[in-house]
């Protein structure tokens, strides 16, 4: 019984070793995609500046492109700092354009004066803008050339 089973196991090491001896010979050579140690603060090269001026929408329903910089606005469960100027009760006062009505509708189309939890996430529908090349090609053109 002990016998098949030592032989097993030298066949599986000498199926192992030499395996195990390439893996280490490359990890001599071993070089991170960004050329950098793991523990090194690479800086990331902001290749699309956001562009400031406002775009024209490609379809009539299309949530507004974000002209400004929204990373450091932060939304979560709690806070959502997108409202400290577009909500209703600010916009005047920060010279922002207000909410549309859609934003304050619950689901059974009731309106509130709130933000609907649907409309929560604003960076679900609302993206920020750069003149970015197409990241897929496609055939898209705005309905407004048709
Ligand atoms: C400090 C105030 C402020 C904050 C915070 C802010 N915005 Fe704005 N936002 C503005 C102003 C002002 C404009 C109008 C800019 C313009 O007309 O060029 C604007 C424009 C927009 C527009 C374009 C609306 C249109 O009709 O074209 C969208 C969309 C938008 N913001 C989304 C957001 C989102 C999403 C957030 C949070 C990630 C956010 N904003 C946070 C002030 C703010
Ligand atoms: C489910 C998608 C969706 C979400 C989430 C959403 N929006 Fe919108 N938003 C739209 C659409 C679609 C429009 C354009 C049609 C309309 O006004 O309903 C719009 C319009 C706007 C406008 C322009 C209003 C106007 O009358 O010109 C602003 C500003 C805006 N959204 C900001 C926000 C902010 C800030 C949030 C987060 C609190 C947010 N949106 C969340 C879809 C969304």
């Amino acid at each position: 019984m002990r016998k098949p089973f030592l032989a097993g196991l030298c066949a599986l090491a000498i199926a192992i070793i030499p395996a195990g001896a390439a893996l280490a010979q490359s990890a001599g050579g071993l070089a991170s995609l960004r050329g950098a140690g793991v523990e090194e603060n690479v800086p990331v090269e902001q290749v699309f500046q956001q562009e400031t001026r406002r775009f024209n929408r490609d379809y009539r329903q299309q949530p507004p492109l974000i002209p400004h910089s929204s990373d450091q606005y932060q939304i979560d469960l709690r806070a959502n700092q997108c409202l400290g100027c577009h909500d209703w009760t600010n916009a005047g006062d920060r010279g922002a354009p207000t909410l549309s009505m859609t934003h304050y509708l619950d689901r059974d189309g009731r309106e509130m004066d709130h933000v609907a939890g649907t409309r929560w996430f604003c960076t679900q529908c609302h993206v920020p803008q750069a003149n970015a090349p197409a990241l897929v090609q496609n055939t898209f053109e705005s309905s407004a050339s048709r």
